[in-house]
């Protein structure tokens, strides 16, 4: 199998870069973890491309045109999926248009619901039953692409915005290469 090459854009812990990279690890799986950006020069998650040798740059979003230097750190090592995991920061209409390759995101809340900040704040106050995640397309709208794969749990009564946060975890590691497994091979 040619497996393709992907970047991970992260912002914080990057649990779920680092159940990627070990994924990209199995010969079956379609793509290689080849570049990860980040936005936060405090984040825990570039210590997993550190550990793994793999190329990461920390991106300033203040800076003028730093679209355009991720743009073309993208073209170098020919990337051909995004997985934005955790990156806080919207990218441009322009920037998505410019890259037309694949961008998925993996969001905490059974989109169209949720979309956003605060899903677990949100989701308990709302007395959901159920919660989970979503991987879907990303487009020009926030949170509102194509769905890819989608977990689901129900809630305890005692579940607190930790344990949510906890559960949403877990499920979201197999979501994320699910969805990677099922776009390269229906889409
Ligand atoms: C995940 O919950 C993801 O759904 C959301 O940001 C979080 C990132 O977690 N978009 P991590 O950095 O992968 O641990």
């Amino acid at each position: 199998m040619v497996k393709k090459n992907a970047c991970v854009f992260i912002s914080g812990y990057g649990s779920n870069l680092k159940s990627l990279i070990k994924r990209s690890r199995d010969t079956n799986f379609p793509i290689n973890i080849n570049l990860v950006v980040c936005n936060n020069l405090k984040a825990n998650g570039v210590n997993h491309a550190k550990k793994n040798s793999i190329p990461f740059f920390i991106i300033n979003t203040k800076k003028r045109n730093f679209e355009n230097f991720i743009l073309n750190e993208l073209r170098k090592h020919n990337i051909s999926l995004i997985c934005l995991a955790g990156y806080m920061k919207i990218l441009s209409k322009n920037f998505i248009r410019k890259f037309g390759k694949k961008i998925i995101n993996i969001h905490p809340s059974l989109l169209p619901k949720y979309k956003g900040l605060n899903t677990y704040e949100r989701v308990l106050k709302n007395k959901e039953t159920k919660t989970g995640c979503t991987v879907h397309f990303v487009n020009e709208n926030l949170d509102s692409g194509k769905s890819i794969v989608q977990k689901f749990f129900f809630i305890n009564k005692k579940d607190k915005e930790q344990n949510l946060k906890i559960k949403t975890h877990k499920l979201e590691q197999n979501a994320f290469s699910e969805a990677i497994i099922k776009i390269f091979r229906y889409y």
